[in-house]
């Protein structure tokens, strides 16, 4: 097994909730960027977002995925935006294997709705958004070494395909 997992996908995909069972599956750290982010600036993204602006969340973002990926052991859940830039693909491929965990539009809108904690969610219309940021996203998420489509699958039923993935 390389030194990392890192999970990738879309908002609502599940790499929270995968990400820290698999670690506790495995017995490795999990590490969150968003979390580490949220702790280094001791406020909650969507400050960052409504304070800063996007361009200086995203530079905190590709700052810690640097400094993530030069870690061991460990299972990294990345925010929805990380493959937004090239660099941050080139970093978490060296840490390790890059699995995106994908879902369809309509699964994600169904899992998103109702929550608020999403800048780039606060929008009237947020089925119509989904498509928007996956329109130019699709295509970057496949970069990774493996997909999982977990649109009808439970938390427990993902975390065991990664299992079998990396054995
Ligand atoms: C973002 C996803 C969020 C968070 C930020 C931006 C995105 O993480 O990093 O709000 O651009 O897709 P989650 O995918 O964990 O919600």
């Amino acid at each position: 097994m390389k030194a990392n997992i890192v999970l990738i996908g879309f908002m609502g995909a599940g790499k929270t909730a995968v990400g820290r069972q698999l670690s506790q599956r495995l017995n490795l750290k999990f590490a969150d960027l968003d979390c580490l982010i949220e702790q280094k600036e001791k406020r909650q993204i969507a400050e960052i977002f409504s304070q800063e602006g996007e361009a200086y969340f995203r530079k905190i973002e590709k700052q810690m995925v640097k400094q993530v990926s030069q870690g061991q052991n460990q299972v990294i859940a990345c925010g929805g935006g990380v493959v937004i830039e090239k660099e941050n693909i080139e970093n978490l491929k060296k840490a390790g294997a890059l699995i995106y965990l994908r879902a369809s539009p309509e699964v994600l809108f169904n899992r998103i709705k109702g929550q608020t904690h999403r800048p780039l969610l606060k929008v009237d219309d947020q089925r119509k958004k989904i498509d928007e940021l996956l329109k130019f996203r699709a295509a970057l998420y496949t970069q990774a070494d493996y997909t999982i489509d977990t649109s009808n699958l439970s938390v427990e039923d993902v975390v065991s395909k990664i299992l079998e993935i990396i054995k």
